[in-house]
């Protein structure tokens, strides 16, 4: 079951790059750009990485962030996630990037993201991986922030394909952000969210109706409420599903009670993602081979979440097409 994951043509959809930001490198950045690290040791950062909620999290990830000041560090950062794509046989994924943890620190859009697009065109060059980028919006601050944002994106905007909503879920509804959402699909980004992965089934609603979200990140609480789940399964709408995450988080006690399956059965359409692997113990393939083990998925399980990885990505149909035909005949065989 492993090999045949691992040799399995794959997308990943969910994926933050301030998460993929491993120990060894963060050391490494910070060493070069002489910042401290509250922290002596790889060793000793990597026992922080226990966390009993999201909030716990994102604290950690905040302060690991901090370190990348320069286009060198998101290039490093963002190569070094493609160049285990390349390994795991991710052939296309779809990045978010936190803007706002940097600009608030005085590092500049620019600098940002021209540091991840060029190391998107060198995997693509290299590995021969597509890409896209998605901009999400820190849920924690306001509204405000995040249309400053989206107009220091606008110079970008070919880069760009899609905003999306992160960080604190509790408190902070998908409502407060519907302006700039539809400020943002006016500007041609494609709207996603997290949504459910803390918040409640209400939050899954407000995600759909008011920022009219083509894709849901997790949507774990959306089991919730049955008529929510028939109106995701009318709609067509895919799961960003990030099981090591959920188990992290403390959103399911142990894998075996992940309800993934249960999506599968109940018609949601499913992906499996990493979400912030250097955090949560796990690149994708890993992520397929635990919920595998934990669920006991059979191959044609495991090859739906795949087709769907492709068929709900913002590539074009022709894309699509390609990528799903490599999917069958691996299938297949
Ligand atoms: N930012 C990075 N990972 C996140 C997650 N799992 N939920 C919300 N915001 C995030
Ligand atoms: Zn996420």
């Amino acid at each position: 079951m492993e090999n045949f994951i691992n040799n399995l043509p794959k997308a990943e959809l969910h994926l933050h790059i301030e998460g993929t930001f491993e120990p060894e490198l963060m050391f490494e950045i910070a060493k070069r750009n002489k910042v401290d690290i509250p922290y002596d040791s790889v060793e000793k950062l990597k026992k922080a990485y226990a966390f009993s909620c999201l909030q716990d999290f994102l604290d950690i990830y905040y302060q690991g962030a901090q370190v990348l000041l320069y286009e060198q560090d998101f290039y490093d950062l963002t190569f070094a996630y493609l160049e285990k794509c390349a390994e795991q046989n991710v052939r296309h994924a779809e990045i978010m990037f936190d803007p706002q943890t940097h600009t608030e620190r005085g590092v500049s859009f620019e600098t940002v993201i021209t540091g991840i697009h060029k190391a998107c065109v060198e995997a693509r060059e290299k590995f021969g991986i597509s890409t896209l980028l998605i901009m999400s919006y820190l849920r924690h601050l306001s509204e405000e922030a995040a249309f400053k944002t989206l107009e220091e994106s606008l110079p970008f905007k070919a880069w760009i394909t899609a905003v999306g909503l992160d960080s604190s879920e509790k408190g902070n509804p998908p409502s407060k952000f519907k302006r700039v959402f539809e400020a943002s699909v006016a500007e041609g980004y494609v709207p996603l969210a997290h949504a459910g992965e803390e918040g409640s089934a209400d939050y899954v609603w407000e995600a759909l109706d008011l920022l009219k979200i083509k894709r849901i990140d997790h949507g774990n609480n959306s089991l919730q409420d049955a008529s929510l789940v028939r109106e995701i399964v009318k709609r067509d709408m895919a799961l960003t599903v990030c099981p090591l995450s959920n188990l992290s988080l403390k959103v399911v006690e142990n894998l075996s009670e992940h309800p993934l399956k249960k999506m599968m059965d109940l018609g949601l359409k499913v992906t499996v993602n990493s979400d912030d692997p250097a955090y949560f113990g796990g690149q994708v393939n890993q992520n397929f081979i635990s919920i595998q083990k934990a669920l006991d998925l059979s191959k044609e399980d495991l090859c739906e979440l795949a087709r769907n990885s492709f068929r709900y990505s913002l590539l074009d149909q022709n894309m699509k097409d390609m990528y799903l035909r490599e999917v069958e005949a691996y299938c297949a065989a």
